[in-house]
């Protein structure tokens, strides 16, 4: 049996969790706004048209920050097609994906579901087809109080509190060529610096994101971070990743996904820290990891045009949760740089919760590790030092067959260690090594595995793929507890006062 071990130390601190690193997000593509979030006519919907089924999934993975109203949508998106009264809103072609945008729902909308489910939103404007100036009138829209035209309107159209959006998106992987109106690096600098200035004139409460790279495979990665942080730097407080994962064949590598993860936000952090340096700048810039997932479904048959076309409706099986399990690890032990992640996406589109449309609503196998860290992941991220052996993979080289990450709430005592188990062979024993903690017990070990990696949650087996509570050893040695990790598991670990 191989042999792993964890210490956890409460002084070897990595930083605060912020709950932003809890953040998910909403697209107008597919389902995940109609028949996901929104569908009057279905039996749970309430007296705005939102599916409460779904609603209460969503407050269930207590989701501080949700990314809206795109991706990719939101470079062709002209955001006054959303507001008013409904029946006036015109129905527009969506270049990003291809469908018809009925604009039932728009910012207003949004708001009043984000305060149903209890989260704040991260507003994308258009920095597309769109200009400074559109990006102006939206914060004008949404943040001034009143007495200019944008505020009034917004007070005509129902809302005489301004929505105090905290937090602006400024535009979308526009480094992308499928992005409608990409930009060179120069160019969008150029242009995201402009539309910050306006922003935060307006608001100087906000906070502003950047486009990074839209991935690490892109050929202008970590060049196009470096140019828009410099045209951009004192004027913005993230520079935004994105990083999707899927097998791709070689299961070794897909489960070696955290690591590579790992690398990136190493670099983008790098990348800024070279641009503070260059423009001598005082700050240090905040990462946002706004758009992670594993992700399958990249190109879709083409639908004729229709509203809410069923595409990018992955399926996950226990393998997927595993790797994403990793993933959570990574943020979080990463969590003194990156101070926002959202998980791309929430409902229907490469999302934790799938939905029948006028039916049932289904955890997807994802929902659950997220789920877990975000309640369990809160406090003080420790480092976890941990030992175990490696494994190969032809992406990303040797790779610890162990995963971890810990939290620590000082108000209560609580520990969490998450641990992936990436050994495709056997059980493996591990010890976590408490000793600094002084007498604690472990209250819980939760645990997802099983026979069929493949295996995922249907409407007909809903609970295929859930975890599992695993019986407690309370005996342990001057605080090393001596656990099994099953082979390929993802385990969470969860300790009190005794
Ligand atoms: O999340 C789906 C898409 O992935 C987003 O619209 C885009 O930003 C990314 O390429």
């Amino acid at each position: 049996m191989k042999k792993a071990k964890c210490i956890v130390d409460k002084d070897y601190i990595i930083g605060e969790v912020e709950p932003k690193l809890y953040g998910s997000f909403i697209e107008h593509l597919g389902r995940s706004v109609y028949s996901g979030i929104y569908e009057p006519s279905h039996p749970t919907a309430d007296e705005h048209g939102f599916r409460q089924d779904v609603l209460e999934l969503v407050r269930d993975l207590s989701v501080p920050i949700i990314r809206y109203p795109g991706g990719n949508f939101v470079s062709g998106y002209t955001w006054t097609d959303g507001i008013g009264p409904v029946e006036d809103r015109p129905k527009r072609l969506d270049y990003a994906w291809l469908s018809i945008e009925s604009n039932k729902i728009g910012i207003d909308e949004f708001m009043d579901w984000c305060k149903k489910v209890g989260t704040e939103p991260m507003a994308a404007v258009n920095l597309g087809t769109g200009t400074p100036q559109d990006a102006g009138y939206m914060i004008e829209y949404c943040n001034h109080s009143s007495g200019t035209y944008w505020s009034d309107l917004r007070i005509k159209n129902g809302h005489k509190d301004p929505h105090n959006i905290k937090v602006w998106c400024l535009g979308n992987e526009m480094d992308g060529p499928w992005q409608t109106c990409g930009l060179s690096a120069e160019d969008y600098g150029k242009k995201a610096r402009e539309a910050a200035k306006i922003m935060k004139w307006i608001d100087p409460s906000i906070e502003l994101v950047a486009c990074g790279s839209s991935s690490p495979w892109m050929a202008t990665y970590p060049e196009w971070d470096r140019v828009v942080l410099e045209h951009t730097y004192e004027h913005i407080d993230y520079i935004s990743l994105h990083r999707y994962y899927e097998n791709e064949g070689s299961i070794e590598n897909f489960l070696a996904s955290f690591a590579d993860m790992n690398d990136f936000i190493k670099t983008v952090a790098a990348t800024a820290d070279y641009v503070k340096a260059k423009v001598r700048s005082k700050k240090t810039m905040k990462l946002s990891f706004d758009e992670w997932n594993v992700w399958y479904i990249k190109k879709q048959i083409r639908f004729p045009w229709m509203e809410a076309p069923p595409i990018l409706e992955d399926q996950y099986s226990l393998l997927d949760a595993l790797v994403f399990g990793g993933m959570l690890c990574t943020l979080l032990n990463n969590c003194d740089r990156v101070r926002m992640a959202c998980l791309a996406q929430l409902v229907n589109v490469i999302a934790p919760i799938f939905t029948e449309k006028g039916g049932r609503v289904l955890k997807q196998t994802i929902y659950y590790p997220f789920q877990q860290v975000s309640m369990y992941g809160r406090g003080t991220a420790l480092k976890t030092l941990t030992s175990s052996e490696t494994f190969e993979t032809t992406l990303y080289g040797n790779v610890p067959f162990v995963q971890t990450a810990a939290t620590y709430n000082e108000n209560d005592g609580s520990i969490t260690v998450f641990a992936l188990q990436c050994d495709v062979q056997e059980d493996a024993e591990f010890s976590i090594d408490l000793r600094s903690f002084g007498n604690v017990k472990m209250v819980e070990h939760l645990i997802m595995d099983g026979p069929d990696l493949f295996a995922k949650n249907t409407f007909e087996a809903p609970e295929t793929v859930i975890p599992r509570k695993v019986a407690v050893d309370e005996a342990n040695d001057g605080n090393i507890f001596k656990t099994t990790l099953s082979k390929l598991s993802w385990n969470v670990y969860r300790f009190a006062k005794r």
